[in-house]
Order: structure tokens, then sequence, then C-alpha cells
């Protein structure tokens, strides 16, 4: 098996072993309390997908979102009114999305899928939309240009990876690094190692821009966004009050750990 395959393999055990999003939930699998449970924690920590994705403007659109883990922001699209197709590389992120739009009398077309690889036609989707996926998948580029290449001319796609210059790298390798006695450790390669399934990548603005701009698209933004994880929520008050001592001396909408990243294929 060839180092990617073997990698790819590893990034689906990992999310294949527990969907994404589903950790802290402690109501029995699969019923309405535990989706519940899953959406409700879902925007209270990250309300700002609400204003990134705005579900509601995409009604009647064809959408089309890769990487859908457990699918609380699919699940939206669905409400909304959007033509959806959604693919994970996992089968439980697939078992979980389908057993939703059963639950809510919900239709959408889902299967497992790869990002680098997505099976359907060029020219096909109005909107493509990715939370927090193609920086796991070891080619995110293959991945990037999938997405371009299965959108409509004049189609939008909206996408966050994450952001190496982030609040949250720095005490990641504070964590990971610094305190293990191995400062020499580069942010990337904690993200690689450490962060969720092996093999993590993250991104600056600079070099998504750089990216970017070998294709054929317009209306280009790679915007960070301060998150919770940033705010280190999960910490004590004490972590939590030099991160925001932190982030306000440097400036919030540096250093956000979500790098939303919006354009339209020409
Ligand atoms: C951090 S979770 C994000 C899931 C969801 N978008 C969310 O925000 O909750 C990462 C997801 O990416 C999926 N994934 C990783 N590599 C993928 C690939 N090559 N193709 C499709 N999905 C992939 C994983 O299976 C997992 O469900």
């Amino acid at each position: 098996m060839q180092n990617t395959d073997k990698l790819k393999q590893e990034v689906k055990e990992f999310w294949n072993a527990q969907a994404c999003g589903t950790q802290n939930i402690d109501k029995e699998k699969y019923t309405l309390d535990y989706f519940e449970q899953i959406e409700k924690e879902r925007y209270e920590l990250q309300p700002e997908i609400f204003s990134f994705a705005q579900f509601t403007r995409f009604h009647g659109k064809k959408l089309l979102e890769v990487g859908v883990g457990a699918g609380t922001d699919f699940l939206q699209w669905v409400r909304a009114g959007a033509d959806c197709y959604g693919i994970d590389l996992t089968e439980e992120a697939i078992a979980h999305i389908q057993h939703r739009l059963q639950l809510y009398d919900l239709k959408a077309h889902v299967k497992v899928g790869d990002a680098e690889n997505l099976p359907f036609e060029s020219n096909t989707f109005d909107i493509v939309y990715s939370w927090g996926v193609i920086h796991h998948s070891p080619n995110t580029i293959k991945a990037l240009e999938e997405i371009i290449r299965v959108l409509n001319p004049g189609g939008s796609a909206k996408i966050m990876v994450y952001h190496r210059h982030s609040l949250l790298t720095f005490f990641f390798w504070i964590k990971h690094a610094l305190l293990k006695g191995k400062p020499w450790k580069s942010f990337a390669w904690v993200l690689w190692n450490k962060m969720e399934s092996i093999g993590t990548k993250a991104y600056t603005v600079r070099e998504m821009n750089e990216i970017l701009n070998k294709y054929n698209l317009k209306d280009v933004k790679v915007i960070p966004s301060f998150s919770y994880y940033d705010r280190l929520g999960r910490f004590n008050k004490f972590m939590q009050k030099t991160a925001m001592i932190l982030a306000n001396l440097i400036g919030r909408e540096k250093v956000g750990w979500f790098l939303t990243i919006e354009f339209n294929k020409k």
C-alpha cells in the first residue's frame, strides 16, 4: 500500500471509530435526544457557523457537503430547502445522517465517498460546503481541486480549514512540544501528529491565498475566525483569561483557529 493510502486508511479508522461531534454526548445513540444534544452543543460552541454558512440563502440550490460528520450542518441545509448531496469517508458518519434524516422525515442523497475523488460529474453543484474536513485528507490540494471541478461556473464554495497561526495552535504547541521538552518541534509537526486524526494540516492566510490564486476563481476571501477553541473553552478560568489577553493584544481577527474560505468559480 502506498504511504498516502495507508494514511487515508488511518484517517478513516480514526473518524469511523466515533463520528465527529459526538464525543461528549451522553444520550442513547441514534435517539432523538442524542441528536438534539449534538445539535445544541455544536451551535453553542460554534455559533459562527450560522453567519458563515448562511443556510437559508440556498433554498432550491443544488448543494454538496464534503465530509458531513455527524450531519448537523447538513441537516440545516436540508431544512432550508436546498437539494442536498452529502459524502463522508466513513460509514459511521453516513449512518448518523441517515438516522437523522429518517427521524425528522427529511430527504437528501448521502453516501460514503472520498473528497479527493468526488463521485460526481464536473459542473454539477451551485454550492459546495465543507467545514473542517479537507485538512484531514492526505492530499488536501486534490480535495480542493475536486470541489472546484464539481462546482458549476458561477457556483460558490464555503470551506473551513484549520489556521496554523492561531492561538489554539500556540497553546497546542506549548502542551505537545514545549512542555514535553521538544521546543524545536514546529506548529505543523504538533498538528500533524497530535490534532485529531494523524496527518492534520493547517494553513496560513497567505499560503491559502497563494494556493487559490492558481485556479480560475473570483471573489476569493480567506479570513480567520476566532472560536471557542481559541478561547480555551474547555480549560480553567486562568487559562481562558490568558488566552483572551493574548488575543486582544494580537488582534482576535488575526488569530482564530478556523480559516474560512469563500470563492466563486469563474
Ligand atoms: C472534524 S470532522 C468534521 C465533520 C463535519 N464537517 C463537522 O463539522 O462536524 C472531519 C470529517 O472529515 C471526514 N473526512 C476526512 N477525510 C475525508 C475524505 N478524504 N473524504 C471525505 N470525508 C473525509 C471524516 O470522516 C470526518 O467525518
